[in-house]
């Protein structure tokens, strides 16, 4: 990552958790930090080029030369991200997007019902961001990557991902059993819709992510 091979190039990045309100006081999240994020928007500035980081929930400090959008649940990702990459060269979704919303969001604290020991919750989906980004590229040749999350049959999961979601490279890590959320270091393979698999070895989300830009770049032209 020593060269400036993203000069000129402009990257969206989303990174972060997105939290799904119930009511004034409470939400479904999960445990991104945000860090995996950030560490793309950091070596893609490093690497020259002009970065938008769209956070999620993520209390990392902005890093230097970026611009970055706060956001918090996965509809107002979708719209900052539908916005954000309509001149990018490049998007990748690091962020852990809830797949389902509560349907009903109560503007009062939810109480407690004497007798009710299980009270429903119900749920409804949320867009599937990457797959939309992928669907109606912003701009021709624009290149989409993600990522999957994933507890068991790690691979197979993965390529099943890759092929269901269309875009151009899958970031796979491992997680549960304290890896990749919230830590400094983190494991992947990136697999690319042109066949290619990378193994990333376990080190610095610096070290992954500048690994990922120089898929991105190779693929970039
Ligand atoms: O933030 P850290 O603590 O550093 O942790 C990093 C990480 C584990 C969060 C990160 O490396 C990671 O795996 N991010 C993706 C988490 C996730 O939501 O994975 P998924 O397999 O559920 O989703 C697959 C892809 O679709 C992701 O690129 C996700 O951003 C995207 N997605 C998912 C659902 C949805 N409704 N819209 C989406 O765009």
């Amino acid at each position: 990552g020593l060269e400036r091979d993203l000069a000129g190039r402009h990257v969206v990045i989303s990174a972060g958790g997105t939290r799904e309100p119930l009511d004034p006081v409470r939400f479904l999240g999960n445990h991104s930090s945000g860090k995996q994020g950030y560490a793309l928007a950091a070596t893609a500035a490093a690497r020259g080029a002009r970065v938008t980081l769209l956070s999620a929930n993520a209390t990392l400090p902005d890093p230097a030369g970026v611009d970055v959008v706060h956001v918090s649940t996965a509809l107002q990702l979708r719209e900052a991200a539908l916005k954000a990459v309509l001149d990018a060269d490049a998007v990748v979704m690091a962020a852990a997007v809830a797949d389902f919303r509560p349907a009903e969001y109560a503007t009062g604290k939810i109480k407690k019902v004497d007798g009710v020991d299980q009270p429903p919750i119900t749920l409804v989906r949320n867009p599937d961001i990457l797959a939309e980004l992928s669907a109606d590229r912003a701009r021709p040749g624009q290149l989409v990557v993600g990522f999957a999350a994933e507890t068991d049959d790690v691979l197979a999961n993965g390529r099943a991902k890759l092929a269901r979601k269309g875009c151009d490279l899958l970031v796979v890590n491992e997680v549960g059993g304290g890896k990749a959320f919230g830590q400094d270091t983190n494991a992947a393979v990136l697999l690319g819709a042109d066949g290619a698999e990378v193994a990333v070895p376990d080190g610095p989300k610096e070290a992954l992510a500048d690994r990922i830009w120089d898929e991105v770049v190779a693929r970039l032209g």
